[in-house]
């Protein structure tokens, strides 16, 4: 089977066409009748095993779907103010007291490290610092093609696995595009990425959806800034919190006043474009609001 048919044959595919590819093919190929496609139960892809290309086709897609895209220490704009994280003033307080040797002590998730202090005049010398670790989050600049094209690389993946269409980066890939890329920088590696609209509040896009039940809430149309259009962290990387620091950094550096003052919004204000059952679980964490009558609600769009 051609490479171009095995990467068709990845998770994306829905069932009927996976299985018509495969049947066709088998009748066609199958040596003794043995089966040579094979599925690897960690990235998903269907390939043959017996063909180079697809051998070589599987090894790429697996690496960047279990750890991400490299990344060029040069690319994007560093984001500093990513974390209202439980101890971020201690951290400050504790580059004030020891500015030498602080810096390596905090991680962003184990075992790499960066810093992040809301303190406007550190921004250079944090964004210097910053490039130089090994873990940090970056907003990716609609004017540079070389991270455009690296962030576009990923988020295919990320919308075969979503089952997302994949016609919706203009938005954060244009200049004239009203939205942000946010993406999670570790071991020079983009290993998670989210993509933000801006919500146009003439469009009555909110929705509330009961967590329980999925249900969205009739007649209400709630006005909500931001819509996470898509969220992804790569599978060696997840559980780690790095979804929930992207959505920080989204929250805190999307809209903005000025160039140097950017707007804080409540958490609630970033909405769910039909979140998925792992988008559930961390919308619920991140974001969920308790209704009066005890339901939990999730911000959504449509
Ligand atoms: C959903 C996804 C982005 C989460 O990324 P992540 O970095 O693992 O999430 P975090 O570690 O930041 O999770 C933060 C909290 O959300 C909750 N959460 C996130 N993913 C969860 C999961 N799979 N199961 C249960 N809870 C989960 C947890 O409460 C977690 O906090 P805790 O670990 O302290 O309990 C990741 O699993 C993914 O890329 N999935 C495939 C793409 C996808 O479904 N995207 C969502 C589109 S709506
Ligand atoms: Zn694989």
């Amino acid at each position: 089977m051609s490479s171009t048919n095995s990467k068709k044959l990845n998770s994306t595919m829905n069932n009927s066409l996976r299985k018509k590819y495969i049947q066709s093919s088998l009748r066609i190929n199958s040596k003794n009748s043995k089966n040579i496609f094979e599925r690897c139960y960690n990235c998903n892809m269907v390939y043959n095993k017996d063909s180079a290309i697809d051998l070589n086709n599987h090894k790429k897609f697996h690496d960047l779907s279990l750890n991400g895209r490299n990344w060029n220490k040069s690319w994007g704009e560093i984001i500093t103010n990513h974390s209202k994280c439980n101890d971020i003033h201690n951290i400050t307080d504790n580059i004030k007291k020891n500015k030498a040797n602080t810096l390596d002590k905090y991680f962003l998730t184990p075992p790499t490290s960066s810093i992040t202090s809301p303190k406007k005049g550190n921004n250079i010398l944090l964004k210097t610092d910053t490039r130089m670790k090994k873990e940090y989050i970056v907003e990716i600049r609609k004017t540079f093609n070389s991270e455009i094209r690296a962030a576009t690389q990923l988020m295919e993946l990320v919308n075969n696995e979503l089952n997302a269409p994949h016609d919706e980066n203009d938005f954060w890939s244009t200049p004239s595009g009203n939205g942000k890329a946010f993406g999670y920088i570790k071991d020079n590696k983009l290993v998670g990425i989210t993509t933000i609209e801006i919500l146009d509040l003439n469009c009555k896009r909110g929705r509330w959806m009961i967590s329980d039940s999925k249900v969205i809430v009739e007649n209400v149309f709630p006005y909500f800034k931001l819509g996470i259009s898509r969220i992804w962290v790569c599978k060696n990387q997840r559980g780690k919190g790095i979804a929930a620091k992207l959505l920080e950094a989204a929250r805190l550096n999307t809209l903005v006043r000025t160039k140097e003052a950017s707007i804080e919004l409540e958490k609630w204000n970033l909405a769910w474009s039909q979140p998925t059952e792992m988008g559930g679980k961390l919308a619920l964490k991140y974001n969920s609001v308790k209704h009066k009558s005890g339901k939990l609600l999730i911000p959504c769009y449509i």
